[in-house]
């Protein structure tokens, strides 16, 4: 694979600013959009004046502690347009979070708003080495998702060649790949293996395809999926984060020169970490849950945004601005079984190791009498299907997920193709505990 890295003099100024400049810029941005949302959301004034908390008294960047956390239920509450900090004639669009079931929560964007919101993107696959000129094959789904559209925009605003294909019909962004010979995709990891998957059906070499950098983001993956990506398509594989309640996919990226977490694009977020218990805001370097400020969003300013994204601050490399972890799970997501916290990525990380396995599986939980249990559905891989080579698998899952993970889970190996596959985000949990 070769070195991509964008020159330093194709970077914006500020992604190799001082700390000192960055932090200026943040200042002077924070409490423009404190006094934004106080002065045109009647949500954010009442929670303020509640909090006793006043755009003025903020004297220094730590001073956001003193402002009310902002959730999604406020936007449930508030839905569809109660939130909003501009007259609904000066949106542009609008967008939502698809969630599981229920109304979506809604989000909508200024001009402004989608203009920085494409250079954000901009910046980001230039992070992962993308390049004006290149064709941009984006398979994130279009519509109310943020994915298709705001990595649409941004890929234009590079001066890409951009393929809008979405998610799904997944044979056909098999053979789009090879008329078009894109050098970039955009996809969900879970996707990217059902793409995979396809390749090796039409018994076509994914080491062959043209694709050099895949952009992968929307939910959690683990760098041992990384390797296996890496692998299967030598290509670069990189990782993008957001959420629409405070922009979409380029809230941070991952720099394809280091790949060691994702930079923080600063210059429009303010990031913090809290204990998700008791809200008390944590140094940098502590695990946590991420709380995100926005710092130039005209429509729907986000203050002190609960994200339940766990993760931990971490010093700048490829650029000055701090860096978020990898995320690997939400607070949300997490499965606590018989008093052991568990990551649906804990899992995926131990099916990596097992050879006779491929990476695709579920987990379900169940409980009979007071005892939960948790059975992990998971695919062989090709030509490992023999009930004896299938026995050996799930003992060796079973073994390496009590040893390193600390439960004991039942290992039902199915066969390939079986686990129902996503053509945007995996549903990796299914959990048919009775609710009390
Ligand atoms: O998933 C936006 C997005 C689109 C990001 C395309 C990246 C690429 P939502 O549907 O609102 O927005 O879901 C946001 O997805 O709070 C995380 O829990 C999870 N998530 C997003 N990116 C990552 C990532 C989009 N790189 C929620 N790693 C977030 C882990 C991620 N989780």
């Amino acid at each position: 694979m070769q070195p991509l890295a964008p020159e330093k003099k194709e970077l914006d100024p500020i992604e190799t600013a001082s700390r000192d400049e960055i932090e200026a810029l943040q200042f002077h941005r924070m409490k423009r959009s404190l006094k934004h949302a106080f002065e045109n959301s009647p949500f954010y004034r009442k929670r303020f004046i509640e909090h006793d908390a006043h755009p003025e008294d903020l004297k220094s960047l730590a001073d956001i502690a003193r402002f009310p956390f902002t959730t999604k239920q406020d936007l449930r509450d508030t839905y569809p347009f109660g939130m909003f900090a501009v007259p609904q004639s000066r949106l542009v669009r609008i967008h939502g979070s698809s969630g599981t079931t229920g109304k979506p929560t809604v989000v909508g964007y200024t001009q402004a708003d989608i203009d920085h919101w494409a250079n954000l993107i901009a910046r980001s696959i230039r992070a992962a080495g993308g390049r004006r000129g290149d064709i941009l094959h984006n398979a994130y789904g279009y519509g109310l998702f943020t994915g298709g559209l705001g990595a649409h925009y941004g890929a234009e605003r590079l001066g890409c060649t951009v393929v809008p294909i979405s998610g799904g019909m997944t044979e056909r962004q098999v053979t789009l790949i090879n008329d078009f010979r894109p050098r970039i995709i955009m996809v969900t990891p879970s996707y990217m293996l059902s793409i995979l998957d396809e390749f090796r059906r039409q018994g076509l070499d994914p080491r062959e395809s043209s694709l050099e950098i895949g952009i992968f983001g929307a939910e959690p993956w683990t760098n041992s999926m990384r390797q296996e990506i890496e692998e299967a398509f030598d290509m670069h594989a990189v990782d993008i984060y957001g959420l629409s309640e405070v922009m979409g996919p380029g809230v941070a990226m991952e720099c394809v020169e280091t790949k060691d977490g994702l930079h923080f694009w600063e210059d429009h977020f303010y990031p913090e970490i809290i204990d998700p218990t008791t809200g008390e805001v944590l140094p940098d370097g502590e695990m946590g849950e991420l709380v995100i400020t926005t710092l130039t969003k005209e429509g729907l300013p986000m203050v002190r945004y609960r994200t339940r994204d766990l993760t931990r601050l971490l010093p700048g490399t490829a650029r000055s601005m701090r860096r978020i972890e990898k995320i690997t799970g939400r607070s949300d997501d997490m499965i606590i079984l018989r008093g052991v916290n568990v990551f649906p990525t804990q899992i995926e990380e131990q099916i990596l190791k097992c050879t006779g396995l491929a990476p695709h599986f579920q987990i379900e939980l169940s409980r009979s009498g007071r005892m939960d249990s948790m059975i992990v559905h998971v695919e062989c891989a090709p030509g490992r299907t023999d009930d004896a080579a299938r026995t050996q698998s799930a003992k060796e899952l079973a073994h390496h997920i009590k040893s390193v993970v600390g439960v004991s889970t039942r290992i039902e190996v199915c066969d390939p193709g079986s686990v129902a596959r996503s053509e945007g985000k995996a549903k990796r949990v299914v959990d048919n505990r009775p609710r009390t």
